[in-house]
Order: C-alpha cells, then sequence, then structure tokens
C-alpha cells in the first residue's frame, strides 16, 4: 500500500506544489499518473522513495512511514524498484552486474543471483544477455534491463517515470506488455505523457494539474 496522507511539498515556500494530498494506491493496483509537463508527476514518484524530501504530512508505504525527518531510503529500495525515462543503467557494469547491484541492495543471498537474474532477464525477454554491457543494446533493450533490475528480488512495487518517454512506438508497447505482465503480483504506478497507452490500458488514471488531483478514475479517452 501506497498511502499520502496530508502530504505537503513546496520548492517555492510562498507556492506550494503539493498542499495536503491525499491519496490511496493499493496492492497490487496498476495506476497511470498523467498531466502536463510541471504538473508534479515527477514529484510524486520522487517523494514515494524519498528521493525528494516532503515538508509536512506523511507517505505510508507498507510497514514504513515516510515523513520529513524519515532516513531509513534502504528500506524503501528494498521494496521498490524504479524505472526511469533514461534507463539509468551503469555503463561500465554489464546487464548482470546492474542487475546484481540490485540485488545486493536487498541482501538477497549471493548464491541465488544467477538463477534470480536469468529469471528477471527472462520476463523481459532479455535471457542470454547477462554479459552485455548497456552501450551493446538498443534502447528498448536497455529499458527492458532497466525493467529487470527494478523487480529483480520480488521487490512488491515498481514506480516508473515516463518508460517510454525516449522510446518509438514500437518499443514502447513492448516495454508496456512488460508492465501489463508484471501486474499479477505487484503494485505499479507509471508517470506518462503517453496518452494512447493510457487509453488502451482502461486501468485507474490519475491526473495532476499544478500538484492537484483533478481526477482519478479508471478508463480511457484521455487527452492531454
Ligand atoms: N528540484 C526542484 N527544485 C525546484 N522546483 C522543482 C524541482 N523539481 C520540480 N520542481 C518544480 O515542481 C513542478 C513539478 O515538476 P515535476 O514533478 O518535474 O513535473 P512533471 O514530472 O509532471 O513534469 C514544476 O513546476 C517544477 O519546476
Ligand atoms: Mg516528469
Amino acid at each position: 500500500m501506497i498511502k499520502f496522507v496530508n502530504v505537503t511539498k513546496a520548492f517555492d515556500k510562498s507556492n506550494p506544489l503539493f498542499e495536503n494530498l491525499n491519496l490511496e494506491i493499493k496492492d497490487n493496483d496498476f495506476v497511470f499518473i498523467i498531466g502536463k509537463s510541471g504538473a508534479g508527476k515527477t514529484t510524486l514518484l520522487s517523494l514515494i522513495i524519498n528521493k525528494i524530501k516532503l515538508d509536512d504530512g506523511q507517505i505510508i508505504v507498507d510497514n514504513l512511514k515516510v515523513d520529513k525527518k524519515f532516513n531509513k531510503t534502504d528500506r524503501l529500495r528494498q521494496k521498490i524498484g524504479f524505472v526511469f525515462q533514461d534507463f539509468k543503467l551503469l555503463p561500465a557494469k554489464n546487464i548482470y552486474e546492474n542487475i546484481a547491484v540490485s540485488l545486493q541492495i536487498l541482501k538477497f543471498p549471493r548464491s541465488e543471483f544467477d538463477y534470480e537474474i536469468k529469471k528477471v532477464l527472462k520476463i523481459v525477454d532479455l535471457e542470454g544477455k547477462e554479459l552485455y554491457f548497456p552501450n551493446q543494446l538498443s534502447a528498448g533493450e536497455q529499458q527492458r534491463a532497466a525493467i529487470a533490475r527494478a523487480v529483480a528480488g520480488n521487490r512488491p512495487i515498481l514506480l516508473a517515470d515516463e518508460p517510454t518517454g525516449n522510446l518509438d512506438p514500437e518499443n514502447s508497447w513492448k516495454i508496456m506488455q512488460i508492465f501489463s505482465k508484471l501486474k499479477a503480483k505487484r503494485t505499479i504506478v507509471i508517470a506518462t505523457h503517453n496518452t494512447d497507452i493510457v487509453n488502451s490500458f482502461q486501468q485507474r488514471v490519475i491526473r495532476l494539474d499544478q500538484g492537484k488531483i483533478i481526477s482519478d478514475k479508471v478508463g480511457g479517452n484521455y487527452s492531454l
């Protein structure tokens, strides 16, 4: 569960972005966050992982209470995988090592790394690419490797910020099929501009405008 309780965040004190924001995302929900550039999508996701600190209120992430004094970021990273628009794979490490870093954060047993890495690479259709370096993969493949890294070790929550933003339509759909495959067992929150994808998925859609939730419903037919 991810629950925002009266969350306030102001980059500019005289003009808060979020003011007493309340929002509940239940386990195994699949949620899109949409809204124009500057609406607050990235900030909302960054608050959940404590990359940006909130000013007031709290975000409950399962048994953790993220408030302005929260400092157990490692424990959050053990629950949450994050997928970025620009992949953010470590360029000097191969795909196996990139995923291994994510398993180390979990203190996952080293003797099970091979099995787990093979398993997540299969989910994203990158079997056998363990020894490739990021720059030897296409953009779509790099994003799939990043998704494998984010879900490695059975993290129950997956957040993605514009995951198809750097990809062509064909690769974007492939990425979305993978999210679809992953949704049975985890909570997924995707911030996106891609209304074609949002409309085809018919899932819960939260629309932000200047830090306010202006609609929250299941379905399609969105434009920005
Ligand atoms: N680190 C920051 N410092 C100051 N202002 C920021 C920072 N991050 C975001 N903002 C502001 O917060 C608002 C929301 O930004 P953001 O969450 O990136 O929106 P989105 O992802 O929907 O495009 C924007 O007005 C942006 O300028
Ligand atoms: Mg953004």
